[in-house]
Formats: C-alpha cells, sequence, structure tokens
C-alpha cells in the first residue's frame, strides 16, 4: 500500500483497514516526516515512524532498514500511544540496519532550507530526512542501531561527527547551530537502553516469517510524486516512496509481492514547495481545504489543494504496478456544482500526457480539466456503492477509466465504517462492511 500523489492521500485509514488482515505491517521508507491519521471510533491516532499496525494487538510493526529513525520522536510516539493504552512492547521490532537520525541532521535541515531562502527551499518537514539519507550515502559520517550495541567507537566517532558537523555549518551557513556531541551521547545513551528490545535483524525475521507462512503489508510513507528518482524532483523526499523501495527497504524482494493498493484522495493535495499544475488558489481550494481538514499531520501547515490530476496519478500508477485504486475523501467533494479532472497539459504549445521531468517544464504547464457535474448530497452515510448519487458513481467510473486500474476502494469519511469497498479487496477489508458492486 503506497500514496499515488505527494504524501497525505489516507493511507493512515486504509492501511489500518488492511491490517486485520495481516500479521505483520513493514514501513519501508521515510522517516517522521510521514503523518499517518487514524480514526478509531471517536480516537484519532498521529503516527509518524510507527507502522500503523501497532494500532492492532494482534499485529507485528516492523521498521525496515530504509526507514530512518529520529528515536526521540520514536520513543516520544511510544511514550503517547502507551498513555492511550497501545503497548508495543513484543510487537514493535526495529532493523539494526536503520539509520538514525539525530539533532544534526534536524539542525541541518532548518538550516539549508533557510540559507535557501523563499524562491530555493524544498519546504521539507524539517525532520532531518534528507541530511540523515545524505549521510547514509556518504557512508562516513552515518549511525545504525546495530553501532548502538556496545561499539566502544561509537563515543569518538561521535564527536569527531558533530565536530565536522559544526565546522561544516559555520563555513556553510554561518553558525554552528549550537550542537553539542554530549547531548547527541546523551540521547544516544537513551535511546540504546529504551529500544533495545525492539532492534533486530528484520530482514530474517521477515524472511522466517514468510516461510512460515505469515502476511505480511508494506506500508508505504509519503507518496509516489516525492519519490527520490520518480517524483518532482527537487521537490521531493529523500527516499524511494513507491514498491520499488520494498527491495531495498525491507529486505523483501519485489516478486513476492501479490497486490499493490494505490492510494489517491478525490482530489489532489501538496504541502511544501514545488509544481502543482491542478491547483485552485481560490473558493474552492480553500472550501476542500476546510472540508477535507487538509493541514499537514506532521507540521500543521495548511495543504494546497487542487483538482484531480489524471496525468500524475495515471504516471505514479503506472510506474507502481498499482493493481487497486483507493480513493479517498469522496465525500469532501459533496456540494460543488461541477468538478474538475485534469486529463493533459498544455505545455509549450503541447498537449502533454505524461509528467514531464523538468519541474520548470511542470510549472509552465496548463490543466487541461474536464468539468464533471456535482453532487449535493452528503455522503457519509452512504455503504453501498450503489447508493451513492449517480454523478459521485459517474465520477469514480470516470477516474477509474483514466487511470486504467479498478476503484476497490472507495473512502466516504474519516471513520472505518465510512468505506465502501468492491470486489476481492473486500477479503482483505475484514473490519468493513462488505458493499458495492463486483470489480
Ligand atoms: P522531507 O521529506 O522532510 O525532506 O520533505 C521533502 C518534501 O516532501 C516536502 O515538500 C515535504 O512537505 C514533503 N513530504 C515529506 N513527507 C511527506 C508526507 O508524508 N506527506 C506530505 N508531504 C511530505
Amino acid at each position: 500500500m503506497f500514496g499515488l500523489g505527494w504524501g497525505d492521500e489516507g493511507k493512515g485509514k486504509v492501511v489500518d483497514l488492511l491490517c486485520p488482515a495481516f500479521d505483520i505491517v513493514v514501513r519501508f521508507n521515510g522517516g517522521a516526516n510521514a503523518g499517518h491519521t487514524v480514526c478509531v471510533g471517536s480516537e484519532t491516532f498521529a503516527l509518524h515512524l510507527l507502522p500503523t499496525g501497532v494500532l492492532h494487538d494482534t499485529a507485528v510493526g516492523v521498521i525496515g532498514p530504509g526507514v530512518v529513525v529520529d528515536p526521540i520522536s520514536l520513543l516520544a510516539e511510544i511514550d503517547t500511544l502507551a498513555g492511550r493504552g497501545v503497548e508495543v512492547a513484543g510487537r514493535l521490532k526495529i532493523s539494526e540496519r536503520a539509520h538514525l537520525v539525530l539533532a544534526y541532521h534536524k539542525i541541518e535541515d532548518q538550516l539549508s532550507e533557510r540559507a535557501a531562502g523563499a524562491e530555493g527551499k524544498i519546504g521539507t518537514t524539517a525532520r532531518g530526512i534528507g541530511p540523515c539519507y545524505a549521510d547514509k550515502m556518504r557512508r562516513t559520517t552515518a549511525v545504525r542501531f546495530a553501532d548502538l550495541s556496545g561499539d566502544k567507537e561509537l563515543t569518538p566517532r561521535i564527536r569527531r561527527i558533530v565536530e565536522a558537523k559544526k565546522a561544516s555549518f559555520a563555513a556553510m551557513y554561518g553558525e554552528d547551530g549550537g550542537l553539542s556531541s554530549q547531548a547527541v551521547l546523551d540521547d544516544l545513551a537513551q535511546v540504546a537502553e529504551r529500544l533495545r528490545s525492539h532492534v533486530c535483524d528484520t530482514t530474517r525475521f521477515l524472511h522466517e516469517a514468510i516461510e512460515s507462512g505469515k502476511s505480511l503489508l508494506f506500508e508505504g510513507a509519503n507518496g509516489i510524486l516525492l519519490d527520490i528518482d520518480h517524483g518532482t524532483y527537487p521537490f521531493v523526499t529523500s527516499s524511494s516512496t513507491g514498491p520499488h523501495g520494498i527491495g531495498p527497504g525491507a529486505g523483501v524482494s519485489p516478486s513476492l509481492v501479490t497486490r499493490l493498493i494505490g492510494v489517491s484522495k478525490a482530489y489532489a493535495t501538496r504541502v511544501g514547495a514545488g509544481p502543482f499544475v491542478t491547483e485552485l488558489n481560490d473558493a474552492v481550494g480553500e472550501r476542500i481545504r476546510q472540508r477535507g481538514r487538509e493541514f499537514g499531520t506532521t507540521t500543521g501547515r495548511p495543504r494546497r489543494c487542487g483538482w484531480f490530476d489524471a496525468v500524475t496519478c495515471r504516471y505514479s500508477a503506472q510506474l507502481s504496478g498499482a493493481t487497486d485504486l483507493a480513493l479517498l475523501h469522496l465525500d469532501t467533494l459533496s456540494g460543488l456544482d461541477e468538478i474538475g479532472v485534469c486529463v493533459a497539459y498544455r505545455c509549450d504549445g503541447q498537449t502533454v500526457r505524461s509528467l514531464p521531468a523538468s519541474v520548470s517544464r511542470i510549472e509552465r504547464a496548463e490543466p487541461i480539466i474536464e468539468y464533471l457535474p456535482g453532487w449535493q448530497e452528503e455522503l457519509r452515510g452512504v455503504r453501498q456503492f450503489e447508493d451513492l448519487p449517480k454523478n459521485a458513481r459517474d465520477y469514480v467510473d470516470r477516474i477509474e477509466v483514466l487511470i486504467g486500474v479498478p476503484v476497490t476502494l472507495i473512502g466516504v469519511g474519516p471513520d472505518r465504517s465510512q468505506t465502501l469497498v468492491r470486489g476481492t479487496l473486500r477479503a482483505l477489508v475484514k473490519s468493513a462492511e462488505p458493499v458495492g458492486s463486483e470489480k
């Protein structure tokens, strides 16, 4: 399960619906930049690093080698859940190969964004994601969980890394960020102590689980348009956000993955900087933002909102080989006279149907919008696809044709129960009412 847009597609809800059918839920990319909001009854949970599976006491959550883990943020998340009665002891496994996001990564993220200025900044979540992945690729300044277990070399190495970071920040940004190696070492001591029981060889754990017939759900974070290789570079995150990230990020071959559920909203959103061809800077965009509660889970930033973009969604669906399309927030579009769908771009005098690589080219693109009639009815009480207003059904059908992937899950509200599930996906969504037409 993975996002087809720029993150925030509603993956938290989908993964939460799927969890009861799986033994193990695996995060394989990103870090605390992700924000999954899950509504369970009257309770709302916002998860950043923990796999959503941990909300279900039968599932084991795995943080794979491809995730960059801010251990302080992870401990805070574990404590918050414990305060609300959700214990992860014995059900959370962290790869010893995973890299740690440390204080200097977050400082570098902030300093580099500030130095880039309004024009040049990426609009990151400031969670240290890019700097940590950069250290991982550089290989000489990285720290992995495996390094925490009694490596005598760690303390002098951390001191050397922190001194090098301070010098480099001072040279590049004119300040050393107030870094202290002792503070980093204190953090690490706390982390080593409290997370020790969770750290293991998750790759071996997953392969043994597969051999013994256990079912695995891979929970993609961020979204394919934020993918480091395939997204709207450079306005992307620093990991492989689609199913192609499962191999390196979890240590499991993609050939073992049997179903690929791509998640999108019934409209488009984006946070941070970067091109967004269907963006609506008007009252309709504001209406979508308010009705859809489009404010970031991780940063609280208002999300940019726009019409559904079939160009980007088809691109992401093809790239990921999606077998199912989960279309969320259909209810948010109620009350509009007409609803736009972008079917192609007009760019440099040409009609473009695939996402250009060049950001400046995407920025010059104009959306070619097809308008479909809207519907006035509220959808939150609907439980069968056939009971949706005709214009809502036609809207879903049109998206299905444009993307070329069956829409097997439709969100009509934030709660688990406000979900229409179709066809064979019903077998995987045990907690939702079996509804809708065959797919
Ligand atoms: P970073 O991942 O913090 O480096 O941010 C890079 C870009 O990805 C920024 O535009 C962020 O707003 C965006 N981003 C990263 N993770 C998410 C997510 O889970 N949802 C939405 N946007 C995200």
